[in-house]
């Protein structure tokens, strides 16, 4: 058996017996990071998302690299873009990273974000974090039942303030936040907006210490006071406070595998034969421009450093809990983690071979529903490119294709 079959064997058998991390169970120390998904390792599930409350310990998960002012127009930008499965950390290589489906849209001097047939769909999400601040996107979402777009921020510990919109009503943005993950099915509100697919609209969210804003081109539409979501029983505020990724996606809310709740929630089932599905090729939503512009973090955080956050307990994960550090943010190998950032540094061959390895491992859970249908959508996608929007075509996760490529060749 060829070498590179046997690790790929290998990734795939670890990823079936990953480790799963939750309130009642933390990560082990050799798999010590839990992802956003809920499972533990190392290298990528160490980084953005991580979550430290879920983590062997909080200091598993890499410090986060710090907000930096950006306009990012994203134009004839995919190149820019870095990839999801390889990125390990270095926020100074690029502002923005990616798993799924991105192309250049050069006549509306934009980026879509393409969900073609049976994928999970997109997520560009920024490299930094932001602690409060102005996040602005200029964009039109997607359309058609089941079909989701969002423009969110997301903290590791599951803060989280969202724009949606659902594909079966294009004239609505839904807002919403969470602290800590907490589901409550009360704090959606609905801000209007006229005809999201057709149409450009500037999206933003402007977070503060003391409220949090939702606006639509340049309008307000919702106000949510810090003060308004005090919570009596734990004393704290339940209010999204942490430093948050900002994230663009575009998913599958109406795929049939998922919760009959969340299929409601968005229109309905998704029809995989829809039009887009033929020409362009795939659902899409077009993201033109983002700015983000940071406020200073709050007065009474702990400084001991300039370039990141680190969270500063392992028992609360609060504002409060939260201090400015020069803490590493980036890893040297997919077998990196916080307890052991430089892991693969300097010792070239033995880890170089064994990394690829390990970094399967570390990306095939998101992919898990769809690596092989993704490997033939881009077979038939290089037929069809002539269909494709602009010409331009569903590009794959290379990782993962390589791989497969390289299996096919060893088995043909
Ligand atoms: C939490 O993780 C443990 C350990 O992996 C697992 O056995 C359990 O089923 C998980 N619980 C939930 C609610 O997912
Ligand atoms: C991080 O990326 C920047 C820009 O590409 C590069 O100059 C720098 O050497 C990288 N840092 C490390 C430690 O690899
Ligand atoms: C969507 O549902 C199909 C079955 O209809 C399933 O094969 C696929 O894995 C699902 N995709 C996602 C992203 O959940
Ligand atoms: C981003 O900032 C530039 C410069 O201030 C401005 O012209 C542009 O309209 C802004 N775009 C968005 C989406 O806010
Ligand atoms: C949901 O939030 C509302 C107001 O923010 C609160 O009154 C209500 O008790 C919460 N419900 C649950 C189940 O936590
Ligand atoms: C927002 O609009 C949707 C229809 O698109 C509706 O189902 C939902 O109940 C509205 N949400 C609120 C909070 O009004
Ligand atoms: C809504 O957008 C459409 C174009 O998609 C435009 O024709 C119409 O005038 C707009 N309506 C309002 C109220 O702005
Ligand atoms: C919350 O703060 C806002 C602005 O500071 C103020 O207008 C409002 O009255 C406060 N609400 C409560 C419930 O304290
Ligand atoms: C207060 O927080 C607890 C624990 O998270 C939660 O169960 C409860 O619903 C919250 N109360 C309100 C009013 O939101
Ligand atoms: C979900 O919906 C389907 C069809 O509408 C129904 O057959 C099924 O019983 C529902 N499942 C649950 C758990 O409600
Ligand atoms: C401050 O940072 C330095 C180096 O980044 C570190 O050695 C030191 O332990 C930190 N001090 C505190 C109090 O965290
Ligand atoms: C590789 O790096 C690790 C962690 O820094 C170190 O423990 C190990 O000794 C190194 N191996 C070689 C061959 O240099």
């Amino acid at each position: 058996m060829n070498l590179y079959i046997w690790l790929f064997l290998l990734g795939l058998a670890r990823v079936q017996a990953a480790i799963q991390c939750n309130s009642s169970s933390s990560c082990p120390e050799e798999a010590p990071c839990c992802s956003q998904f809920g499972e533990c390792g190392t290298g990528g599930y160490c980084l953005g998302g991580c979550n430290p409350q879920f983590s062997y310990n909080y200091k598993s998960c890499m410090a986060m690299p710090i907000c930096k002012d950006t306009n990012t127009k994203f134009n004839k930008y995919r190149s820019k873009v870095l990839d999801k499965d390889t990125y390990l950390g270095n926020a100074s290589a690029g502002d923005w990273a990616y798993s799924g489906y991105l192309m250049d849209y050069e006549d509306e001097e934009s980026l879509l974000l393409a969900m073609p047939k049976d994928s999970s769909g997109t997520v560009l999400s920024s490299t930094r974090y932001v602690w409060y601040g102005k996040i602005s996107a200029r964009m039109k979402t997607s359309h058609r039942s089941g079909v989701v777009s969002a423009f969110i921020l997301f903290s590791n510990v599951e803060d989280e303030v969202d724009n949606e919109w659902v594909g079966s009503d294009l004239n609505n943005v839904q807002t919403n936040y969470y602290f800590e993950g907490t589901l409550n099915y009360t704090h959606s509100r609905n801000s209007s907006a006229n005809q999201t697919f057709s149409n450009f609209h500037t999206y933003e969210i402007d977070w503060r210490e003391d409220k949090l804003m939702w606006l639509v081109d340049g309008k307000v539409g919702r106000t949510l006071y810090k003060n308004s979501t005090y919570n009596h029983t734990t004393k704290r505020y339940d209010y999204p406070q942490t430093p948050s990724r900002v994230q663009i996606s575009l998913w599958p809310g109406g795929n049939s595998t998922n919760t009959n709740g969340t299929i409601a929630w968005a229109g309905g089932k998704i029809d995989w034969d829809a039009s887009d599905l033929k020409n362009p090729g795939y659902y899409y939503m077009t993201l033109n421009e983002v700015n983000i512009s940071c406020y200073d973090p709050p007065s009474y955080a702990k400084k001991n450093g300039s370039q990141a956050y680190s969270f500063t307990s392992d028992t609360s994960f609060l504002s409060q809990n939260v201090a400015l550090t020069d803490d590493q943010s980036m890893l040297y190998s997919s077998e990196g983690s916080g307890l052991e950032p430089k892991l693969g540094k300097d010792n070239d061959t033995s880890s170089k071979g064994s990394s690829k390895a390990t970094s399967t491992r570390a990306t095939s859970s998101s992919l898990a529903s769809g690596a092989s249908t993704a490997f033939i959508q881009n077979i038939n996608s290089g037929k069809s490119s002539s269909n494709s929007k602009n010409g331009g075509r569903v590009i794959n996760k290379p990782g993962v294709l390589t791989l497969l490529t390289l299996i096919l060749s060893c088995v043909v």
